[in-house]
């Protein structure tokens, strides 16, 4: 097996139709720093110049999703990887990735049809303190974990497996086993880098490309902070606070104004390096608020 791969999810492209309700609920409720730059879009959560890119679209779901590798060599590498694997791919004109603030990238997709972008030499702005949209007690955790993780549609649970196995490079298995109304799932969680896990997928079907954008923080009282906010502002939970048992996340979920979901948490651990699953999915808490995970009546999947 190749040791090819990517090393974090660096950014995202997000679609959205409702500007600003964006701009409010990722200022105010997540405290991330919007961005406005002739035009463009995005949101910081550190130094990066952003960590979500926006463009305004009735899709309201994600768009792309962008992973890094370290460097030239390494970029060179997995283009030649790419065609051994036959994945057919595009790499970026020297314009498209100034516009990207990235000095390469290429794209291609995953079997769900999600874009998918490996990029190396992000611009980071280090010049100009992260300024969070509202107080925060601490910041968010990025750094070698990349932006957080994503929960994403499947095209097929082995086929998915596969593409971020073989061709993206991540590890990763099972890591809980459960039944719901009868059907049994076994959502897979991958890893690329310290962060537990950076996609998760087959948690059944899903409405949008996106289940949910976890991103973490390094004090728990912006857990409760943002907990607060969301319950004082409308903004709809998915799932109460609690504790996962596969990445030790104190985390809560709600929903954002596109439809999908962000997990706000706190207290993350590095991946195991050798699999293990449970039966549960948590050590405590995350009570489902919603009438089910994706907030629509008959597709009950916890996770
Ligand atoms: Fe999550």
């Amino acid at each position: 097996m190749t040791n090819i791969g990517v090393t974090e999810l660096g950014y995202l492209g997000i679609g959205i139709r409702d500007l600003d309700a964006w701009r409010f609920y990722a200022s105010e409720i997540l405290g991330m720093e919007w961005g406005d730059s002739n035009g463009e879009l995005s949101l910081r959560m550190d130094y990066w110049h952003h960590r979500i890119l926006i463009e305004q679209s009735d899709e309201d779901d994600v768009l792309f999703a962008g992973y890094r590798v370290a460097g030239p060599e390494e970029f060179r590498m997995m283009q030649h990887h790419l065609e051994e694997c036959g994945v057919p791919f595009k790499v970026a004109s020297p314009a498209e990735s100034e516009k990207r603030c990235v000095l390469e990238f290429l794209r291609l997709s995953d079997p769900a049809g999600l874009s998918i972008e490996i990029f190396h030499g992000p611009l980071v702005d280090r010049h100009k303190p992260y300024r969070p949209g509202r107080g925060m007690h601490g910041r968010f955790v990025t750094g070698s974990g990349g932006l957080g993780h994503i929960v994403i549609r499947d095209g097929g649970v082995e086929e998915t497996y596969r593409f971020y196995r073989q061709v993206l490079g991540m590890r990763g298995t099972v890591e809980v086993r459960f039944e719901m109304g009868g059907v049994r799932r076994e959502p897979i969680f991958m890893h690329c880098c310290e962060r537990d896990h950076t996609i998760g997928f087959g948690v059944g079907p899903l409405p949008k490309r996106i289940h949910h954008l976890m991103v973490e923080v390094d004090n728990l009282d912006d857990v409760g902070l943002a907990y607060d906010l969301a319950r004082r502002n409308g903004v709809p939970v998915l799932m109460a606070p609690g504790r996962h048992a596969n990445d030790s996340m104190f985390s809560f979920y709600m929903q954002t104004p596109s439809g999908w979901f962000c997990e706000y948490g706190y207290g993350g651990a590095p991946p195991n390096h050798q699999s293990e699953y449970n039966l549960v999915g948590d050590i405590w808490g995350h009570e489902m608020v919603a009438t089910s995970y994706t907030g629509e009546v008959g597709r009950e999947t916890p996770g």
